[in-house]
């Protein structure tokens, strides 16, 4: 650990910081946390990318070199860097942070970076242009709304790949997002837009923040993988 590395209290205190439903806020909270938001997250024991990242490849048929990837909520580009070590070379990335943006674009492996709020604004992507779409860390009732989903499924290529992690934490809030993203999910699959590939359970999402008791008592977050294949017509 560097010198300017934070404890978990410290981390705790940020993001309590960053509590509150208004998007621009939240934004410009991950602008200012765009150059440690790595070094941090891993404090936290964030694992969501490099096991939605195992969850895709292994569940997943393509050969990665060829096969372009939309990057929602792409953040720092940390899925992006995890993806390219299985052989994939082609991303776009999109998220409503400047800052994290410009994180993402040192990594040098996005062919575009756009900068979109989603809900408010549309998926900045054409419709049926990829053959993955991933969100990772982002799909939370403060965050990306639900209603988003199906512009994920629109960009996709028909046969393409829509892999999605949600952060399971228990709050009436988090619980609402779930039942709403679910029968959202259930839904598209009834109007024939997508069907289900498999749901996986993330047993270690990240440390609970909210509601660790310190270094030696932490309690985890949990999570679920979705991954869905887009209807061929
Ligand atoms: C926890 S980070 C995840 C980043 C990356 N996918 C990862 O797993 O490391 C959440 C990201 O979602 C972005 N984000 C949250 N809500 C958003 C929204 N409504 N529109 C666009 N980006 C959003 C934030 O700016 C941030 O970069």
């Amino acid at each position: 650990m560097s010198d300017s590395s934070r404890s978990l209290d410290d981390l705790k205190t940020l993001l309590h910081s960053s509590v509150g439903d208004d998007l621009q806020q939240k934004m410009k909270f991950y602008n200012s946390w765009a150059e440690t938001y790595e070094q941090d997250s891993d404090t936290m024991s964030y694992s969501a990318p490099h096991q939605t990242v195992k969850f895709l490849v292994d569940n997943f048929s393509g050969r990665p070199e060829q096969v372009q990837v939309l990057d929602v909520a792409c953040g720092s580009g940390w899925v992006a860097n995890l993806m390219v070590e299985l052989g994939f070379k082609h991303f776009v990335g999109v998220d409503g942070s400047q800052g994290m943006l410009d994180q993402a674009a040192k990594t040098g492996l996005y062919k575009e970076l756009k900068l979109a709020l989603l809900g408010p604004e549309p998926l900045p992507a054409l419709s049926g242009m990829f053959d993955v779409v991933m969100i990772v860390g982002a799909l939370r009732h403060d965050y990306v709304p639900v209603s988003v989903i199906r512009e994920l499924c629109l960009a996709a290529k028909p046969g393409g790949y829509i892999c999605m992690s949600r952060n399971g934490q228990k709050s009436e809030s988090g619980n609402k997002y779930k039942v709403s993203m679910e029968k959202e999910l259930q839904l598209m699959e009834e109007e024939g837009l997508w069907s289900h590939v498999i749901t996986k359970d993330m047993g270690k999402y990240m440390i609970d923040m909210y509601n660790c008791e310190g270094v030696q008592n932490e309690n985890y977050i949990r999570g679920t993988m979705y991954l869905y294949k887009k209807s061929l017509n």
